[in-house]
This record gives C-alpha cells, sequence and structure tokens, in this order.
C-alpha cells in the first residue's frame, strides 16, 4: 500500500486554555503540565461533512486525482452528523464520488483500522484506489461541565489517498472489549416499551487507567510491528502516535530510546482529536517537507474499546 495523498481541515475557531477558565473550575498551568495542550480548534458554524469534505479534497489535489478515481471510501467517525446514512455517503454525496462507502467507529484507533481494511481490500482487488477521511467533532460527545475530559479534546479532519501500489505495509490490531474505563452514552429515544435503558452521558474517561494502558500498549505494539517488518526501532525515520498527551508521547519515546526529532507532536496547538490526530499530523508534516521517498513511519494508536492499532509503512510519494 502506498499513501498518494494528505489533507485535512480544522474548524476556525481557536479555543485557548485561558479561555476555558472563565467557565471551568481549571488552568493553563494544570493543562499544560499533565498533557502539553494549549489549544484546540473547536466547531462553532461548521459540521463534520464540511471538515469531511474540505480535508478529502485537499488529499485528492495533493495526489493530482479526481474524485471519480477513488474506487473505495471509508469514514472513521465516532458520531456523524446522522447516525443514519454514514457520514461516508453523506461524503461521497458532496464529493463527487459514486464508489462503496461506509463508515467505521474504532474510536482513536480508527485510523489503523482503516488502514489495515484499506490493505485487505487492495490485496483481494476489491479495491484500487481508497480515500480515508477520518473526521471527528469530540466537542459534541464530551460534557463541558466536566475539567477533567472537555479540556483534552478537540475537532478536526483528515485524509490519506491510498492505491496498493509495491510496499511495505505491516499492520496490528487490538480489542480488549473494557466499554467501563472510555465510554460515551447517546440519547436511548423514546420507545414506550424500553424498560431500562443507560441515560445520555458525554464521554467518561478513567484518565490514569487510560494512561497506562496507552504507554505499555503503544511501546509493545511498536515494538511488535516494527519487529514483524524485520526492522529494527533505529531504522524508523519518523513515529507518528496518536497526539492524546505529551506525557504519553515521551514515556513511548523514552521507552524505545529514541531521539525527540523522531516523534513530532501537534498536540499544543489541536488537543486530541481521536481518530483524525495522525492523518492531521501527516497532513502537516507533508505539507511541511518533512517526508522523502524511502522513509520509513512507524504509528500507532489506542483508544476506547479498548481498541490499539499500530503499522509501519515507507513514504514513497515524491
Ligand atoms: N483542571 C484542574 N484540575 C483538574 C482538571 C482540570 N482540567 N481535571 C482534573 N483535575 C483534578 C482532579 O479533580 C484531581 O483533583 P483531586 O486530587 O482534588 O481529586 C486532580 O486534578 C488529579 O486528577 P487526576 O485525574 O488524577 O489527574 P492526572 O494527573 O491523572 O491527569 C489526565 C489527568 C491528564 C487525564 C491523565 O490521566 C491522562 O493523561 N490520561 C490519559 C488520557 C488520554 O490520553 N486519553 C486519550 C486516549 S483515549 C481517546 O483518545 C478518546
Amino acid at each position: 500500500m502506498r499513501i498518494l495523498g494528505t489533507g485535512s481541515a480544522l474548524p476556525k475557531f481557536t479555543l485557548t486554555n485561558d479561555r476555558l477558565t472563565e467557565f471551568l473550575d481549571t488552568s493553563d498551568e494544570w493543562i499544560r503540565t499533565r498533557t502539553g495542550i494549549q489549544s484546540r480548534q473547536i466547531a462553532t458554524d461548521e459540521d463534520l461533512l464540511g471538515l469531511a469534505l474540505s480535508a478529502a479534497q485537499a488529499a485528492l489535489e495533493d495526489a493530482r486525482l479526481e474524485p471519480g478515481d477513488v474506487d473505495y471510501l471509508i469514514c472513521s467517525v465516532i458520531e456523524p452528523d446522522t447516525l443514519t446514512p454514514s457520514l461516508a455517503c453523506a461524503l461521497q454525496a458532496e464529493a463527487g464520488m459514486s464508489c462503496p462507502a461506509m463508515d467505521l467507529n474504532c474510536a482513536c484507533s480508527g485510523f489503523l483500522y482503516a488502514l489495515d481494511v484499506a490493505d485487505s481490500l487492495l490485496r483481494t482487488g476489491k479495491a484500487k484506489r481508497l480515500m480515508i477521511v477520518c473526521a471527528e467533532m469530540m466537542s459534541r460527545l464530551v460534557d463541558w461541565t466536566d475539567r477533567s475530559t472537555c479540556v483534552l479534546f478537540g475537532d478536526g479532519a483528515g485524509a490519506v489517498v491510498v492505491d496498493g501500489g509495491e510496499n511495505l505495509f505491516r499492520a496490528r490490531l487490538t480489542s480488549e472489549g473494557n466499554v467501563g474505563i472510555l465510554n460515551h452514552y447517546p440519547d436511548p429515544g423514546n420507545s414506550p416499551f424500553l424498560k431500562s435503558a443507560h441515560p445520555a452521558q458525554g464521554l467518561y474517561m478513567d484518565g490514569q487507567e487510560v494512561y497506562k494502558f496507552a504507554v505499555s500498549h503503544s511501546t509493545h505494539d511498536l515494538k511488535q510491528v516494527i519487529g514483524e517488518a524485520g526492522l529494527e526501532l533505529d531504522q524508523i525515520d519518523c513515529y507518528l502516535l496518536h497526539q492524546a498527551n505529551k506525557r504519553i508521547l515521551e514515556a513511548v519515546r523514552t521507552r524505545l530510546h529514541q531521539p525527540p526529532e523522531k516523534f513530532p507532536s501537534n498536540v499544543e496547538k489541536r488537543g486530541n482529536i481521536s481518530s483524525a490526530t495522525i492523518p492531521i499530523l501527516m497532513d502537516e508534516l507533508n505539507r511541511a517537507g518533512r517526508f522523502h521517498p524511502g522513509d520509513l513511519l512507524a504509528l500507532s494508536a489506542f483508544g476506547a474499546g479498548l481498541t490499539t492499532g499500530a503499522c509501519v509503512i515507507r513514504w514513497t510519494k515524491e
């Protein structure tokens, strides 16, 4: 599998830590030292479809392709604008694509799961050129009165176009079936027959448990997948990790004995945008000219489920 183009889109409103202190009992110092986050982009008059469309169009332009060149569309999203039809169906209509289109929800690990599904579709010949769009509006999921979660997240979309050209690609996915540590319950509806239902609840997270899980699993997944690809940790040119928290990135980096320049990060200005963090970071680095043909990238994400995903891929784009 090869990456042909990348794109991303963010809402225009910047929410700083200081602005959060106007309605929450928190401080810039607490948020910065615990997470590294200084600000995040939050939707005001944008919807998820608009962000997904802008990211998709930017990725097509970067790949020098037209919408009709894409023969499979996968969107990674926790909660689309409409639960049905999928975000992918809404996006294909706006973008002018007519191909199979589906949503996938693996929370923050969604980009890795989507890449692995794409790789399978390419290998079996069911698709020749796929688009993956990860679009998340975490500001709709969090409880804005809960300081322990709402300060962590942001909104945005990242996209890639891939094809099946000869290249190194190795992925590893896991899932633990743990609903208690990280969850969000939507409105249960108003069925007069339903005898009991969990009431609607904004995003809940046991932060310390997620922290421990993230550091240990990300470190293990990366060692495992890099080894399975027949590579050494030092041969990787760039590690792109789910941008949840600066301390998690640092903990994984030091356990892998890698230098800081191999672990680029944008969490300071973006916050955690769930499955969109890695494709957004990848797009920012691509546009900054950070990647060179032949570079080896290692990706790793973790999230609700609890799910994890990691992969190694060679950057081939000129
Ligand atoms: N401002 C000020 N104080 C706060 C805030 C806040 N925003 N949030 C919590 N506190 C308080 C708590 O109430 C608690 O106070 P107490 O001691 O009086 O009870 C104190 O700070 C410590 O709270 P902890 O939860 O123990 O804080 P911790 O040091 O563990 O940091 C954090 C919390 C940043 C969430 C950390 O656990 C973490 O990074 N976890 C990983 C979370 C993560 O990465 N999630 C994303 C992955 S999954 C996904 O992407 C959906």
